[in-house]
């Protein structure tokens, strides 16, 4: 038995966390997605084919000594069910599809009992995903984003599936989007074939928005066990499931809140705050008088002092001026609304800032919630930032206040 990953896709509503890696490897609770889909599927098959396109150097780098993995570049045509065409000529007759995109807990041996399967999910609002209509574990009908759905289950985005899905791919024509997509193929395979229902049981999440970003890592973070083994010096207070990697040292007065995972090469304090729900990823620093809950920051970026993090994600390489604060909640209490492919889409209650990599932000930088500040931008002292930022962008106050006596 084999197995297909598909981790090709731009990531674009996931700018501009997306702009310089790919989807997949986007980190949740200490690790990126692609990790936590191995651990579910490494056990279970012969063979992992993880198709790319877009960033693939740094998906190839990341897994190129694991002995099963092999990739397989996707052609031109966009869609998932172009990625899982390139694997036509190299997979087992029978097989299993992942979208690299999801992060989930269940077991997937359920799955290899059947020809083939789906993965559904029971959602409370079922409206922006493909929705499948089930009787007696049989699937009878899939539609995509229907306004009216007839059911609560949704396509989770794993199959079993063998060679017949080629032939159907190999036949049908581009969406309205002009990608070729294997919800359109499985349209058909249902009607020829008994495809049953597998329902996840244990936590899912497609990881498709800024925000799926911070709702996974929180879930599981709630799984992790206390592990202390970096430096610790005096007068340090690490309360609940914390991890700190050794390598990672904690300087004096600082006040740790699990969950919380710390990793090798991370400084925090003298005097720091870390709340529950952040991950501070290889080689962060957070100084003195830093306050960050509830975020990921990814590696090598540095807080140093005075700052204010909530809810945020912020990208690699970072440098925050003394006194950059995020914003993480509305005075209305309503969900903060966030720019996705230039359409305004609520979110959730408290969210803060979505950076990219290399930002630097100068003294008493201050963001509004759900903005998201492109890659390698400058912030100039003082500035609000209410906007979104592009990427490349320097942005300053023009005329400074400057009294004369
Ligand atoms: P999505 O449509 O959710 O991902 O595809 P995307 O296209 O990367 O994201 P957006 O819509 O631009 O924000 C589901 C999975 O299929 C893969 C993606 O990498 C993702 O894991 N995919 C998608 C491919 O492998 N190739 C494609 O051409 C498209």
């Amino acid at each position: 038995m084999d197995a297909i990953i598909l981790a090709a896709g731009k990531g674009e509503r996931l700018r501009p966390l997306t702009e310089n890696r790919p989807k997949p490897l986007i980190p949740i609770a200490g690790k990126p997605i692609l990790d936590h889909i191995l651990e579910r599927v490494e056990s279970l098959v012969d063979n992992i084919y993880i198709i790319v396109k877009y960033k693939k150097e740094k998906i190839i780098e990341r897994y190129k000594d694991r002995e099963k993995i092999e990739f397989l570049e996707q052609g031109e045509i966009d869609g998932t069910g172009e990625a899982l065409l390139t694997a036509k000529d190299y997979v087992d007759k029978e097989f299993l599809v992942i979208n690299g995109d999801i992060i989930f807990e269940d077991n997937l041996e359920e799955f290899l009992k059947f020809k083939y399967a789906i993965g559904v999910k029971e959602v409370e609002d079922p409206k922006n995903y493909g929705v499948l209509v089930v009787k007696n574990d049989k699937i009878i009908d899939l539609e995509e984003k229907p306004e009216n759905p007839r059911s609560n289950l949704i396509n989770a985005g794993i199959y079993k599936l063998d060679s017949k899905i080629f032939d159907i791919l190999e036949n049908i024509g581009l969406s309205e989007r002009g990608e070729k997509e294997i919800t359109d193929a499985l349209k058909i395979l249902i009607k020829e074939k008994d495809v049953k229902a597998v329902k996840l049981k244990g936590f899912w999440s497609d990881i498709g928005l800024p925000w799926h970003v911070l709702e996974a890592n929180k879930y599981f973070l709630d799984k992790i066990k206390r592990d202390i083994r970096g430096e610790i010096e005096e007068n340090v207070v690490i309360k609940g499931d914390v991890i700190i990697e050794e390598g990672a040292k904690v300087r004096a007065n600082s006040v740790i809140e699990g969950p919380a995972i710390i990793k090798s090469g991370s400084v925090v304090g003298p005097l720091a705050y870390i709340r529950p729900y952040t991950v501070l990823m290889e080689n962060t620093f957070v100084g003195n008088s830093s306050e960050v809950k509830g975020s990921i920051i990814m590696k090598n970026t540095k807080i140093p002092h005075l700052s204010y993090v909530g809810d945020s994600i912020i990208g690699e390489n970072c440098n925050f001026g003394c006194n950059t604060i995020t914003a993480n909640l509305r005075f209305d209490d309503r969900p903060v609304k966030v720019n996705i492919k230039g359409k305004r889409v609520e979110s959730v209650r408290k969210l803060g800032v979505i950076m990219g990599d290399n930002v630097k932000t100068g003294i008493q930088v201050s963001f509004m919630p759900g903005v998201k500040v492109g890659s390698n931008s400058w912030i100039g002292a003082s500035c609000l930032i209410d906007k979104d930022i592009e990427r490349d962008t320097f942005v300053y106050k023009r005329d400074s206040l400057i009294f004369k006596k």
